[in-house]
């Protein structure tokens, strides 16, 4: 086990996910629990995350005294390498170098954390983020790397396999950072680089055994990929103490409500309500334009319907989420100053106060394909892991305007054929997120020798690595043309098919 001791870098999980791909189970501890983390796992290796607190200022966090006394290795990153320095007799200076961004380091000495990576003489690309730095090292270390800025940019006590850099190897801008974070876990601490998802997945069914004890845990299940994983997994741990809850808005997929209910049900066996609330909803959205308003409609009746079937079960002691890592580290960096709302997500929120109910989180520490990955774990087949992300308002803002059944039928016929074109052309894995958009516009067109009058179709397809931004999909205008073709063929109510060719920005994915 590699322990990493958190000192709130927005990058930590970062750390742990290197050292994942390293083969290597790490944990994360916040430094005020380390010294209990460093008992309870006795750790092969230590890594000391960087953070925003400043050694200089007298009650910074420290990194527990065991760690050092324990003789395991120790290699610490920006604030980790400072306060290491700090507390073996160094000196850390603040200020007047703040530094951020890319640089390059000079390799000056061999080590075994260069090792088949780096040659000394050689310059290699890092990124530094700090605003302190370390001016005078501890007895025992020396310069193994500098920048022009950094001038101890790494530093080594070979002896007691102490290391600390000032740069980010965690990143990608830090080109070969994880080899880097390799060689400290494989040749410094001589860990064998044999675990895998496998054991993961065993890890968080102990660690939600733990969690959960005898409670009732519901789960409320969206057909997405990451409530499903949570879910198999929860079920995994605790079997029907689990109970999920799919909360039908009537705005899904074409046939997705079912092909849930029959895998979860039928397939795995989970205990899973169904509720068809579409009524509920489709009533209260059909004469409600404005995006902001159909999408806070559809949260608090999400709610409103969730709480109701909750109690109807009984209750329950914990909630469980699909939460990713990446929507901790973003709710956390917005909390900071004022942001704007583009558009008010649709979550559970608030909801485990209102019912007192804990959370129970088991993919907090994963991003999306590690997640896929676990979900083969689980057993899942490919071809729900592989899905493209769907939001959780569902059709309504795919559908500009009031919604109404009969425009959620002709969405749902279009949208599918288009994904079925795309399946067949080999592009849907190559594609981040594609849809179509029902347009409340009409217009004339002519169809065998009548006058036609319907409804126009736009179709989208975007390539993105996180959501945040995007790219429009560069489709060949052959497949367009077969897309739309079929489409108009095919569905009765449109007539018109136009492709979509914003990027994200200025546009955004979803269309409200
Ligand atoms: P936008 O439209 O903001 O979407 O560019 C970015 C990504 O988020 C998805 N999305 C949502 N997901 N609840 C969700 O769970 C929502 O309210 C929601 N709105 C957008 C969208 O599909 C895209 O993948």
């Amino acid at each position: 086990t590699v322990l990493i001791v958190d000192f709130g870098s927005q990058v930590t999980q970062l750390i742990a996910r290197r050292v994942r791909e390293a083969g290597v189970y790490s944990e994360i501890v916040p430094f005020q629990s380390a010294e209990d983390g460093f008992r309870r796992l006795k750790p092969k290796a230590v890594i000391l995350s960087g953070g925003p607190a400043s050694t200089v200022d007298m009650d910074s966090p420290r990194a527990p005294q065991i760690v050092f006394d324990s003789g395991v290795p120790v290699l610490g990153i920006c604030y980790g390498q400072q306060t290491m320095c700090a507390q073996l007799g160094g000196a850390v200076e603040s200020g007047h170098h703040r530094e951020f961004g890319r640089a390059f380091v000079e390799v000056l000495k061999a080590s075994p954390l260069f090792d088949g990576v780096w040659e000394t003489g050689q310059k290699h690309q890092v990124w530094m983020s700090h605003g302190d730095r370390v001016t005078r090292l501890p007895d025992g270390f020396e310069v193994i790397a500098a920048s022009p800025n950094a001038p101890l940019a790494a530093t080594a006590d070979e002896a007691r396999h102490y290391y600390a850099v000032q740069f980010h190897p965690e990143v990608v801008h830090t080109p070969d950072g994880a080899k880097l974070l390799s060689n400290f876990v494989h040749k410094i601490a001589g860990l064998k680089g044999d675990w895998t998802m496998a054991a993961y997945k065993d890890q968080a069914i102990a660690a939600i055994r733990e969690q959960v004890g005898d409670g009732k845990v519901i789960c409320g299940l969206s057909g997405g990929v990451d409530s499903s994983v949570a879910a198999m997994l929860i079920h995994e741990a605790v079997g029907d103490q689990l109970t999920c809850i799919l909360v039908d808005h009537g705005l899904m997929r074409k046939n997705e409500a079912a092909e849930v209910v029959a895998m979860f049900r039928e397939h795995y066996n989970i205990p899973l309500v169904h509720v068809d609330a579409s009524d509920t909803f489709i009533g209260a959205l059909e004469g409600e334009a404005d995006p902001e308003k159909k999408r806070k409609t559809i949260g608090r009746l999400f709610i409103d319907v969730f709480e109701d079937e909750a109690k109807k079960v009984g209750g329950a002691d914990f909630l469980a989420q699909g939460t990713l890592y990446p929507d901790v580290i973003e709710s956390v960096s917005f909390t900071g100053g004022p942001s704007v709302t583009i558009k008010s997500h649709h979550n559970v929120g608030g909801l485990p106060e209102r019912m007192n109910m804990q959370l129970v989180e088991p993919l907090r520490e994963l991003f999306k394909d590690e997640v896929r990955e676990l979900g083969k774990e689980l057993g899942l087949p490919d071809s729900f892991i592989g899905r493209h992300p769907f939001p959780g308002p569902g059709l309504a803002i795919r559908l500009p305007g009031g919604v109404t059944r009969e425009k959620i039928r002709i969405l749902q016929e279009a949208d599918a054929i288009y994904l079925d074109e795309i399946r067949k052309s080999g592009l849907y894995d190559a594609i981040w997120q594609a849809f179509a958009v029902l347009l409340p516009v009409q217009t004339v067109g002519v169809m065998g020798d009548g006058r036609t009058y319907e409804y126009v179709c736009a179709l989208r397809a975007v390539t993105s690595v996180d959501g945040m931004t995007a790219d429009f999909y560069p489709f060949d205008m052959e497949f367009l043309g077969s897309a739309a073709t079929r489409i108009i063929n095919e569905v009765r109510g449109i007539n018109r098919v136009v492709y979509d060719v914003t990027s994200k920005p200025p546009g955004t994915i979803e269309w409200e």
